[in-house]
């Protein structure tokens, strides 16, 4: 899609993805602070897409603390008017070129239900002509919320 355009985020865009996550459910919406120091000290791992000047996407993303091949993927969103173009895959690619390229292989949670995120990762994998492994990890009655849906741990690689 002609326009987009990307960067690392700075402190002055965490409000805005404050409020991109707010209008995305099923994510879980962490505070706006949350959102201020990711953009500011994780901004290296963490990447925007804007078209017409307005923001269309976000990853946040951090080196796993004890495997340092691994990039943890924690949040992706694309705007709802612009999904399933591609967006999130070009984000991920830009972001592990630039900001990550001692990644080998990424991590990341997506909870059953969540077909649109599941299939991004394993279009992702394809893509990349590795394979997705998934397992147990974070179960039900880990959470605070009652309501809230296990995580399974999707491990991609190696790239
Ligand atoms: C998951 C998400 C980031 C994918 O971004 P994207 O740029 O639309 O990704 P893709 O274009 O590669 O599409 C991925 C899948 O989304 C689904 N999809 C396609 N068009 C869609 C649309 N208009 N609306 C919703 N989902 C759509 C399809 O299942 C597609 O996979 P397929 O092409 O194999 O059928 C995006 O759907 C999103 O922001 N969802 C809400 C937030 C979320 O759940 N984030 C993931 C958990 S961290």
């Amino acid at each position: 899609m002609k326009a987009l355009s990307f960067r690392q985020p700075g402190l002055k865009d965490g409000r805005a993805v404050y409020e991109l996550i707010k209008n995305s459910p099923p994510l879980d919406l962490n505070s706006c602070y949350c959102y201020l120091l990711l953009c500011d000290h994780f901004s290296k791992t963490c990447i925007l897409t804007e078209y017409r000047s307005q923001l269309a996407g976000f990853i946040s993303s951090y080196r796993h603390p004890e495997k340092q091949d691994t990039l943890f993927v924690w949040q992706v969103v694309v705007h709802k008017d612009m999904r399933g173009r591609r967006i999130a895959g070009q984000m991920l690619d830009r972001l592990i070129s630039e900001g990550a390229p001692w990644a080998s292989y990424i991590e990341t949670t997506v909870t059953p239900s969540n077909d649109s995120s599941l299939r991004f990762f394993q279009n992702f994998a394809e893509m990349h002509e590795t394979s997705c492994r998934t397992m147990r990890y974070m179960t039900k009655d880990l959470f605070c919320d009652d309501s809230h849906e296990e995580e399974i741990l999707l491990r991609i690689g190696p790239l």
